[in-house]
């Protein structure tokens, strides 16, 4: 898929299909008016029924309209126009926009929602957000089915005015490469664990670091982790055949001052959760293929840095394992000496991600980082507590906190903190070991938090549970890319906030 930007006046130019919005009070927006214009008032000539009430995301398709030169014009309701749009219906105007050309043969459109008024949003937020949108519609994973879905849309030039032209260039770059990430945690994600497995995780990112080169690959195998006394990351993955391997991937411009400190994000990567020995029940036991999204959002993340090629220090760890059961396994009553040298008293196999972090939140301690973010598909907790909407955001530095939060509004990819604190910590005690890895049946999400939070006192640090935004089940089944858009939101502020010099 191509996108362009233009300012000329194109009725006149032929392409497959033009896009306008029009209102319910029977409104038009600047564009519609002027084909109205051209067509001689055709638009507003046009019988008042059910097909043209301007209502949000009505789609009327018309075609041959006297005097524009495209094949077709495509009228999007918009709601009231007294009413301003705000994000998310603009998103659905254009998700409706491309559901509908997606059914026409049109290849090439030209698209004017961008001057809709959009509450507290710019062009390039504009342009972004419809780049996302598009991409995410037309997405499909069928690498393993024999007939591969196919449309004929593959160029979408947006209409904007002259003094817009820079800024939407610039939203256009971003929008791509924004869209490249998540299209690539995507498929990441909904790679099957039989063939996406820790060495997958770690191919995948040394091919792709080939193309850059401020990008560096290393990995960490089961004998360096045994070395380094890794051993609840190595318990984790003693059940599986496939070798756990932590894969790290160095991103660092050479327009950074030196001495910057890294940014570091660590993404769970668990290619395959059965539970261990505390086995899950069978019912979606295949969405734990999804349990390595946090590393998933990680490689993807690290895909809009390197090909905006941002002023940053940023280093991803995909911290790659699986979970089984076996003769090997690792038990509940197992205790496991941590690299931090903390004891953690394991109670049950399926807290398996917090123990594969706690390790590769003490190893990255060696970066001396500026700050660490991990995200993890960590609690069917944060699932009941936000629901499918939010990812649960906690952190030891309310500074980055907000950051994230700030980030996750402008990316519409939301987010929402909950509290860690003593009297949730107190629920990892244990009789035998300085901690267990579970904190009973109340507020696990925020359990999890604060199991985390005890490795990570050497840095600014925060924890994304993506557990019910990473993934959709049902007949939508499929990785979403958040939080993608939320951490490169981030990451841009961050680099705008460098070269302003903050
Ligand atoms: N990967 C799961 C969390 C999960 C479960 C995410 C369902 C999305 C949907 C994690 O490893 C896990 O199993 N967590 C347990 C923790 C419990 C044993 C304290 C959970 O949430 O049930
Ligand atoms: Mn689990
Ligand atoms: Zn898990």
């Amino acid at each position: 898929m191509e996108f362009k930007v233009n300012s000329e006046c194109s009725e006149k130019q032929s392409s497959d299909c033009i896009v306008i919005g029009i209102f319910e009070s029977g409104g038009f927006s600047p564009s519609a008016e002027k084909v109205n214009k051209i067509s001689h008032g055709y638009l507003k000539g046009l019988p008042q029924n059910a097909d043209l009430q301007g209502k949000a995301e009505q789609a009327l398709l018309l075609h041959h309209v006297p005097h524009v030169a495209a094949e077709r014009v495509l009228l999007i309701g918009c709601g009231k126009e007294e009413e301003e749009l705000d994000e998310r219906r603009y998103k659905k105007l254009i998700k409706k926009m491309v559901n509908t050309l997606k059914e026409t043969g049109a290849k090439n459109v030209f698209c004017y929602l961008p001057e809709l008024k959009v509450k507290g949003k710019d062009i390039d937020w504009k342009i972004r957000s419809a780049i996302e949108v598009i991409q995410d519609v037309l997405y499909c994973f069928d690498h393993y089915k024999s007939t591969k879905t196919l449309h004929a849309l593959n160029q979408i030039t947006f209409i904007v005015t002259p003094t817009q032209t820079k800024a939407a260039q610039t939203a256009i770059q971003e929008g791509i490469a924004l869209a490249v990430g998540i299209n690539e945690a995507k498929n990441l994600a909904n790679t099957p664990p039989n063939i996406c497995n820790p060495a997958y995780l770690n191919a995948s990112a040394k091919k792709w670091a080939e193309k850059f080169k401020n990008v560096r690959v290393s990995v960490v195998n089961e004998d360096e982790m045994k070395k380094l006394g890794m051993n609840a990351y190595l318990a984790v993955g003693q059940g599986s055949k496939n070798e756990s391997l932590m894969s790290i991937i160095e991103y660092k411009s050479d327009k950074i001052p030196a001495g910057t400190k890294p940014i570091v994000l660590v993404g769970k990567g668990m290619t395959f959760d059965s539970g261990g020995i505390s086995i899950k029940p069978s019912q979606n036991m295949d969405e734990m293929k999804y349990d390595m999204c946090g590393a998933a959002t990680v490689f993807g993340v690290m895909n809009v840095v390197a090909e905006l090629n941002l002023p940053l220090y940023v280093i991803g760890v995909l911290a790659g394992a699986e979970n089984m059961p076996g003769g090997n396994a690792y038990r509940p009553g197992d205790i496991l000496t941590t690299l931090s040298g903390q004891t953690v008293e394991v109670l049950n196999t399926d807290a398996e991600g917090r123990l594969v972090l706690c390790d590769a939140l003490t190893y990255v301690e060696r970066f001396d980082p500026e700050l660490v973010i991990d995200i993890a598909t960590l609690t069917g907790a944060c699932v009941v507590a936000l629901g499918h909407h939010m990812s649960g955001l906690m952190s030891n530095h309310a500074p980055l906190a907000e950051d994230l939060l700030h980030a996750s509004e402008q990316s519409g990819d939301l987010a929402w903190r909950l509290p860690l604190g003593e009297e949730y910590q107190e629920q990892l005690d244990s009789n035998f070991a300085d901690m267990a890895n579970i904190g009973g049946r109340t507020a696990g999400a925020i359990t999890a938090g604060c199991f985390l939070s005890r490795f990570t006192h050497q840095y600014h640090w925060a924890h994304l549970d993506i557990a019910g935004t990473a993934w959709r089940t049902g007949k939508e089944k499929g990785a979403t890319g958040r939080p993608v858009a939320l951490l490169s939101q981030f990451l841009l502020n961050k680099a705008l906030a460098q070269k302003q010099g903050a």
